[in-house]
């Protein structure tokens, strides 16, 4: 055998063992054997959940049909509105699951909205986009395009809590800033 062919043959051997140790790193990696601890779906999700606050809002027996309440969630910049429904509503907690709450911002360009008792009527005084509290802020009329964001909540020990907001906020790119 030639001096050339030597240098050949240790050359294409060389390679083979690479590509061996190469092959055989990637199975071991194939196997999970060295891969970071990857989040199951339902980890993942809540890991990116914003975490919202849990506010006192109201004590339940305070709360009779037509009352509301005007108190911020998730935070100070966010004026937000509870009221009692004569009757049950969307999303609604409480007696008749008549007790519900929303962003007081308007959809359509933030002018805070005032309720109308006599209309059940979230109201817009800029331009009177009207909202329905009975069905989870759903736009009635107006020049708004998206319903009002609903503000979750519970009852812990007799007082209604916020715990969440179901929409986005006017004015922000995600609830929680
Ligand atoms: S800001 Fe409310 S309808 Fe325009």
């Amino acid at each position: 055998m030639s001096e050339d062919q030597k240098r050949s043959d240790r050359h294409r051997d060389g390679l083979a063992r690479r590509d061996f140790l190469r092959i055989g790193g990637m199975a071991g990696l194939a196997a999970g054997t060295a891969l970071p601890k990857r989040l199951a779906p339902t980890e993942a999700a809540a890991a990116e959940a914003p975490r919202y606050p849990v506010v006192d809002v109201a004590p339940l027996t305070k709360l009779e049909p037509g009352t509301t309440v005007d108190f911020s969630y998730p935070d100070s910049d966010s004026p937000s509105l509870l009221v009692r429904l004569d009757g049950p509503a969307d999303g609604g907690i409480g007696p008749n699951e008549s007790v519900v709450a929303f962003s007081l911002l308007c959809t359509h360009k933030g002018c805070p909205l005032n309720f109308k008792s006599e209309r059940n009527m979230l109201i817009c005084p800029c331009h009177w986009s009207s909202f329905d509290p009975a069905k989870a802020g759903r736009l009635v009329i107006g020049q708004a395009s998206d319903p009002l964001p609903q503000i979750t909540l519970r009852i812990t020990d007799g007082i209604v809590q916020a715990v969440g907001v179901s929409g986005l906020i006017y004015g922000r790119h995600t609830n929680i800033i």
